[in-house]
């Protein structure tokens, strides 16, 4: 996607000094800042993930294929590798395309020595992340097949070109559709307690001249009742077999205020985000955060410093779930690369 004029991915691999490095946007101070940052070991990318510099189901998957592909640069020894394979998967537990980027890399390289081991590392890597990138499109394509012209969409978090390696999900229909010239207003969760929506949909939607309006994230409900929202596409971080489907804390309200509306409710995800293995969302790993994403909140001060502030009592505490799922029945349909399903069709594409 084009920011100031020129094409980013959210994460891509590069070369500095004839060493391979991996570059990334970092997440973290957007809208307010826009920064690139340069690693050079799986180990400095594995702490990006887990700290959130970048994030989002496909992006954190095209950072562990390139981070994983650095770990095979950085050893030869078979055990250094599964350590630095388990280092990568413990940053963030939910997003099952996180895994899937690791593995790739790590099943292309065994039996492979040398030379040839680094080359397929970094390969597979690429591969996984234009993947990525090409699924998305496809995303769009399908998805924007079931919006109108003059429509008014719902999305929840961001599920934009910033949470995949280029193009988005939930976003990415509505990008297509604004290519063909129809006319899309989206309502913008504001998605607490890191306000991923706010901040990084607002800013992404802004980006490609999308009108847009950040909600209060309690706004949603009433904004259906009074037919205002036409359909809602959210994204996902893991979908079990049976078409349940986690996503960001708060998805699952939605997706039950929607049936009670008869709003259409779509997921948006590609193929690598669906878990063969979770046959139902119980099976889903849920991510706690730390408790301090509740208690305080990152904002841009008038006086052009980037702070924290303390929005609650003294010694407060508070739980932090970062995502829900939404049981399949409230699941309108899954727009995937290979077109769109019904939740309960979902194994046919396998
Ligand atoms: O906590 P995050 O920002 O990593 O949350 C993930 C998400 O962005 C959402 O759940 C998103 O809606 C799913 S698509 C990546």
């Amino acid at each position: 996607m084009i920011v100031n004029g020129k094409h980013h991915r959210t994460v891509w691999l590069d070369e500095e000094n004839s060493q391979k490095v991996v570059k990334m946007i970092n997440q973290s101070l957007l809208p307010h800042l826009f920064e690139i940052v340069t690693y050079k070991t799986y180990q400095e990318v594995a702490n990006s993930i887990k700290t959130m510099v970048t994030r989002g189901a496909g992006a954190i998957g095209g950072a562990g294929a390139f981070g994983m592909a650095l770990g095979v640069a950085q050893t030869n020894s078979e055990r250094e590798l599964r350590q630095a394979a388990e280092i990568m998967r413990n940053t963030r537990p939910t997003a099952q395309n996180l895994f899937y980027g690791i593995d790739c890399v790590l099943n292309k390289v065994t039996d492979l020595s040398g030379e040839a081991r680094m080359t397929a590392a970094f390969e597979e890597a690429q591969r996984v992340a234009d993947e990525d990138s090409d699924n998305c499109k496809k995303i769009g394509e399908h998805g924007s097949e079931l919006i109108r012209d003059g429509m008014n969409i719902s999305t929840h978090c961001n599920a934009g070109w910033l949470a995949f390696v280029d193009w988005g999900t939930a976003l990415s229909p509505i990008y297509v559709a604004k290519r063909q010239g129809k006319k899309v207003f989206v309502y913008v969760d504001e998605t607490g307690p890191r306000n991923q929506g706010a901040r990084l949909t607002a800013w992404e939607l802004m980006n490609e001249q999308i009108p847009c309006k950040i909600i209060d994230d309690n706004a949603t409900g009433f904004l259906m009742q009074r037919g205002e929202i036409d359909m809602v596409i959210v994204g996902s971080d893991r979908i079990a077999a049976n078409g349940d489907v986690a996503n960001k804390i708060g998805t699952y309200e939605k997706a039950v205020l929607a049936k009670e509306n008869g709003i259409p409710f779509y997921v948006a995800a590609p193929t690598t985000t669906v878990d063969m293995n979770c046959p139902t969302g119980k099976d889903i790993p849920i991510e706690e955060r730390n408790q301090d994403e509740v208690l305080y909140k990152w904002g841009w001060s008038d006086d052009g410093r980037f702070i924290r502030i303390r929005t609650s009592p003294e010694n407060a505490e508070a739980l932090n779930l970062a995502f829900d799922v939404t049981p399949a029945k409230y699941v309108t349909g899954i727009i995937t690369e290979r077109g769109i399903v019904k939740p309960t069709e979902l194994a046919n594409l396998f």
